[in-house]
């Protein structure tokens, strides 16, 4: 089958809540759809996010039912759990200071400051943000940023539960990216946030911190499987052009 265009996937996809049983989907072709998400911009870089590729019938039998056995995690073939790891902070920093360190030097004529500036950005600000010491931390940089801020533009996103946000808002376009790139094949996936957090941790031997983004069944729809036609609020709600 051919790929489809971008808008031609995006207008694909719907979240499809059953599954057709006699048509299978590539396990290959779905682990390209994931390493094509990993390509989704991550704020500083940090991809602090995983993909668990849920293949045998066992480990899915235990997420449907972490799931509350709904049809679209119940039917599908496959499923893959976006997972947050902000507690892997500190390596992907380390990750990225590697990177910067072996491929900035490679390029000829390169503003010196620039690697430098590179470099103190993931040494020195990405630790402040990340860091925190039993909320202490997140309080002082809080009140630091309210009183700085009256006075002149400043990042206010400084706070843990802040920094829960935005590494939510980067697992999250992972998994709509993961979604189109399903749709362009012509395979179907539905998210979901309605699981038992606490059991998919467990069903994948994650540590208790971590954080599900989305559980998102995969396989190919059955009609019935769309439930309805598409629905969106109108343009003039939603849009503003000033
Ligand atoms: C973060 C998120 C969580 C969702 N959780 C569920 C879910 O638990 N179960 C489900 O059947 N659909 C779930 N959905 C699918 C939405 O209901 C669906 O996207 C919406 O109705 C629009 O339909 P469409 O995706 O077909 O365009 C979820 C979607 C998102 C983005």
């Amino acid at each position: 089958m051919q790929e489809k265009s971008v808008s031609e996937a995006i207008d694909f996809r719907r979240s499809v809540r059953v599954y057709d049983p006699e048509k299978t989907i590539d396990q290959k072709k779905v682990k390209k759809c994931i390493i094509q998400a990993t390509l989704s911009p991550s704020s500083s870089n940090m991809q602090l996010w995983e993909f668990h590729h849920i293949i045998s019938k066992y480990e899915k039998g235990k997420i449907v039912k972490s799931c509350f056995n709904q049809p679209a995690a119940k039917t599908a073939e496959q499923i893959v759990i976006v997972v947050v790891r902000k507690d892997l902070w500190r390596k992907r920093l380390d990750s990225n200071v590697t990177n910067i360190k072996s491929s900035l030097s490679k390029i000829e004529n390169l503003d010196p400051n620039l690697k430098k500036k590179s470099l103190r950005y993931y040494n020195k600000l990405v630790p402040l943000l990340y860091s925190d010491f039993f909320g202490l931390t997140s309080f002082i940089k809080k009140i630091y940023t309210k009183v700085v801020g009256l006075y002149k533009p400043i990042y206010r996103e400084v706070g843990s539960c802040d920094l829960r946000v935005v590494s939510h808002k980067s697992a999250a376009l992972a998994a709509q990216s993961f979604m189109v790139s399903m749709a362009g094949i012509g395979y179907d996936t539905c998210p979901m946030e309605g699981f038992d957090s606490n059991r998919i941790k467990k069903d994948l031997d994650l540590p208790s911190k971590v954080e599900i983004s989305m559980v998102i069944g995969c396989g190919i729809r059955k009609e019935e499987g769309v439930y309805g036609k598409r629905f969106r609020i109108p343009t003039n709600e939603i849009y503003y052009s000033r």
